[in-house]
């Protein structure tokens, strides 16, 4: 690990927090050069905002009901997460929208998780319908957030082959299991200095990726 100033970092969520849990653990056990600064979430019964106390980090929910449109909520999360200084924004099962002014302000500096193969099944459901197309891969993908919903370019995907007997809850338990080792990765690569976005690329070590990096699971 480098003695570099950790990159501060705000995550966003909507709900369990489990992805979170696993960047809070990466830190706890020394392995990360980040610090998480601060955790927002649009609904105040999220799970992931517990979590964040309990490790010391502030949380805050930020109520989308409280504000007349998509983009003055997007304004005034943004203003909240500002007064942070984040060095990245990573969005961990965080089930908004953002509006390209929020994406504009925070340019090349979010990460999202997405629980499928990019470019396949973009938005929601995606295990369900994975099933349904009778897929014999599936996975999930870390990108970068462009304006372009879940079309960013992708970093780093956790693949699995799709049993026989699968169904959409047993694939989304593997899956997690495969976003807490991809995310709290792509997030110390970033940290690093190793990956960046740059003229709409994902760069690591110097090199445009051609295609995400990839981690097989069981
Ligand atoms: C994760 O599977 C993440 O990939 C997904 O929400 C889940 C959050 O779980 N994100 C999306 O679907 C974004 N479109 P968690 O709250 O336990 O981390």
């Amino acid at each position: 690990m480098s003695t570099d100033p950790p990159l501060p970092v705000v995550v966003l969520i909507s709900g369990e927090g489990t992805n979170l849990q696993a960047l809070i653990d990466a830190i706890q056990n020394d392995l990360a050069n980040y610090a998480i600064v601060a955790v927002f979430s649009d609904r105040a019964d999220a799970r992931g905002l517990e979590r964040a106390r309990k490790a010391g980090i502030p949380a805050h929910h930020v109520d989308p009901s409280s504000y007349s449109s998509r983009e003055t909520f997007d304004q005034a999360l943004a203003d909240a997460i500002y007064q942070y200084e984040p060095g990245l924004l990573v969005l961990a099962g965080f089930m908004r929208i953002l509006s390209p002014g929020f994406v504009a302000r925070f340019a090349d500096r979010i990460l999202n998780i997405h629980p499928s193969l990019l470019p396949k099944f973009k938005g929601l459901r995606t295990h369900q319908r994975a099933l349904a197309a009778a897929e014999t891969e599936h996975g999930a993908t870390v990108h970068f957030v462009t304006a372009e919903l879940d079309g960013g370019p992708a970093v780093i995907q956790y693949r699995i082959r799709v049993g026989e007997t699968e169904t959409e809850d047993s694939l989304s338990a593997r899956v997690h299991q495969g976003e807490y080792i991809i995310l709290p990765r792509a997030v110390g690569l970033f940290a690093e200095g190793r990956l960046r976005l740059e003229s709409g690329r994902a760069i690591l070590d110097g090199e445009a990726l051609q295609a995400p990096a990839r981690v097989n699971g069981e």
